[in-house]
């Protein structure tokens, strides 16, 4: 395994490694992260993770700072899972003066769920991400269902500017307790991590309910936003939206998704389930 903190570095090495599938994280890797790292060599010669923790999404006040950097266990899971390539620049290789031009996706897009609550937060994520993509030039790219709306908009993009990569998406990781693995699960107290499945326990009762019948949607949305906050959580939300645009849906429609955003103690945890 090679490891590139230079943009010409990783050039060079792509011109050479024929079909390319990438791999983007901020790293604090976890069996989320692997499985889609494993799934890439399945797609290309050659698969190339990225770990940048990436300024431009993080709002003031975020994790920012604090995100857990564990580069060297991190390169060992990744030499384990058989990457070829790992591109971790610096932010002076990134952003070597402030980035000045960006992509915006649609408010329509970005501008709900999680951006509502994270404004400018897509904008970064997509800047980024297609600045990975010109550096790696990658014939394939995976992300994971857990970030859905993260998935969404980089698929609208990639398609928007007629990008030659073709975007695919890796199912949500969990614990043996049903939380999805996540980075942040890390800043959780004994006490918050034994009460974060309820999360997913959350979604998944709203979809069971979904699916035997019950189309009050909007009602199914604040009885699970009143459980959470029964249960000391503060949800952001818990919506019932269609896969597709993430848009609400009409009693009719199937296709369906739920994606719930809450807090717990100073945690914020996100996590969806197809329906
Ligand atoms: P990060 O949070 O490190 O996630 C990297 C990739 O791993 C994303 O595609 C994310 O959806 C996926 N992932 C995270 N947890 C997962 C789980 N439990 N199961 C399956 N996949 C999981 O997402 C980002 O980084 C950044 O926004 C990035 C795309 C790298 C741009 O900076």
């Amino acid at each position: 395994m090679l490891i590139h903190d230079t943009i010409a570095s990783l050039r060079a090495a792509r011109a050479k490694a024929g079909r390319v599938a990438l791999v983007p994280t901020m790293g604090n890797l976890h069996e989320g992260h692997i499985a889609l790292m494993t799934q890439a060599r399945g797609h290309a010669d050659q698969v190339i993770a990225t770990i940048f923790v990436n300024r431009l999404q993080f709002r003031p006040g975020e994790d920012f700072e604090k995100y857990p950097r564990t580069f060297e266990a991190d390169c060992q899971r990744m030499e384990a899972a058989g990457v070829e390539h790992v591109f971790a620049p610096l932010e002076s290789e990134m952003y070597p003066q402030p980035q000045t031009y960006h992509v915006e996706p649609p408010p329509e897009q970005a501008g709900i769920l999680d951006g509502e609550f994270r404004p400018g937060h897509f904008r970064g994520v997509a800047t980024v991400v297609m600045k990975l993509f010109q550096i790696a030039q990658p014939d394939v790219a995976l992300f994971g269902k857990k970030d859905y709306q993260q998935l969404m908009v980089i698929r609208n993009m990639v398609s928007d500017f007629n990008l030659p990569i073709e975007i695919i998406g890796g199912e949500t990781v969990r614990a043996s307790d049903g939380l999805a693995l996540s980075s942040r699960n890390g800043y959780l107290t004994d006490a918050e991590r034994a009460e974060a499945p309820a999360l997913y326990r959350e979604i998944s009762g709203l979809a069971a309910a979904v699916l035997t019948g019950d189309r009050n949607f909007s009602r199914l949305e604040a009885m699970a936003m009143e459980n959470l906050k029964l249960r000391g959580w503060f949800p952001d939300y818990v919506a019932l939206r269609k896969k597709a645009d993430l848009q609400s849906p009409s009693a009719q429609d199937s296709g369906l998704v739920v994606l719930a955003a809450a807090r717990l103690g100073s945690t914020r945890l996100i996590d969806n389930l197809e329906i």
